[in-house]
């Protein structure tokens, strides 16, 4: 089954630049697949579009086999909140907020109620081993541990997909590979569907299957 479906997108942000154009590629459940190409290709505009984030030109986007622009606004946010988890280039963690209260933030936006929200929190932080550095801020982590508080915020409200736009970009080699075989094992664990970008090729080999694109446009 495919979990995401792209056909024929495109998407203009306005008259002399194009994000992507006439992109067609699936997604099945349970699959890792990354999102390859040189800077300025259409790497996050493609995992915004996918992820409800952004909105795009033409075509059609599918997610859990549900057309996006058939979706009401609030409906788009309860899929993103409820299925699908997003992480950013820059990891986007809270300055102020310690790391269990960043890994805990998404649910409660879901309204989860306060024991479990800590309960499934600890879980996840315990799974991307950062046990012990609940209470930190994510100033006193380094680049893997921010990377990995952000993958744990990703994973706490169990998502049917993952979006990760170059988590491994800041990361040398041993840390990248590291969050790649946390993927894999999450992906073994729980079945979860990782899409990430990278332009790393030892973090590609990583993925079940690469898509590469060049100025928009899908080239393999
Ligand atoms: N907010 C924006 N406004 C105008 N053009 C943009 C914007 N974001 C991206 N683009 C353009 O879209 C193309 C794809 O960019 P992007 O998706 O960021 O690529 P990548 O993530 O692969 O580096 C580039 O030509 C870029 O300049
Ligand atoms: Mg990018």
């Amino acid at each position: 089954m495919n979990i995401l479906e792209f056909r024929e997108v495109s998407k203009f942000y306005n008259q002399d630049s194009l994000g992507v154009c006439d992109l067609s590629f699936s997604v099945k459940k349970g699959e890792i697949v990354a999102l390859a190409g040189p800077s300025g290709s259409g790497k996050t505009t493609a995992l915004n579009i996918a992820a409800g984030l952004d909105d795009f030109t033409q075509g059609d986007v599918r997610l859990f086999d549900q057309s996006l622009q058939n979706l009401l606004p609030h409906e788009v946010l309860n899929l993103r909140r409820n299925d699908v988890g997003f992480i950013f280039q820059a990891y986007n963690l809270f300055p102020v907020l310690t790391v269990l209260e960043n890994v805990e933030y998404p649910l409660a936006l879901k309204g989860v109620r306060f024991q479990e929200r800590i309960i499934k929190a600890k879980e996840c932080i315990r799974e991307v081993g950062l046990e012990g550095l609940e209470n930190r801020l994510p100033s006193e982590l380094s680049g893997g541990q921010q990377q990995r508080v952000a993958v744990a915020r990703a994973l706490v409200s169990e998502p049917k997909i993952i979006f990760a736009d170059e988590p491994t970009a800041n990361l040398d080699t041993a840390t990248a590979e590291k969050l790649l075989l946390l993927f894999r094992e999450l992906n073994d664990k729980n079945g979860t569907t990782f899409i990430f970008s990278s332009h790393d090729p030892r973090v590609l080999k990583l993925a079940d299957r690469v898509i590469v694109l060049a100025d928009g446009r899908l080239m393999n």
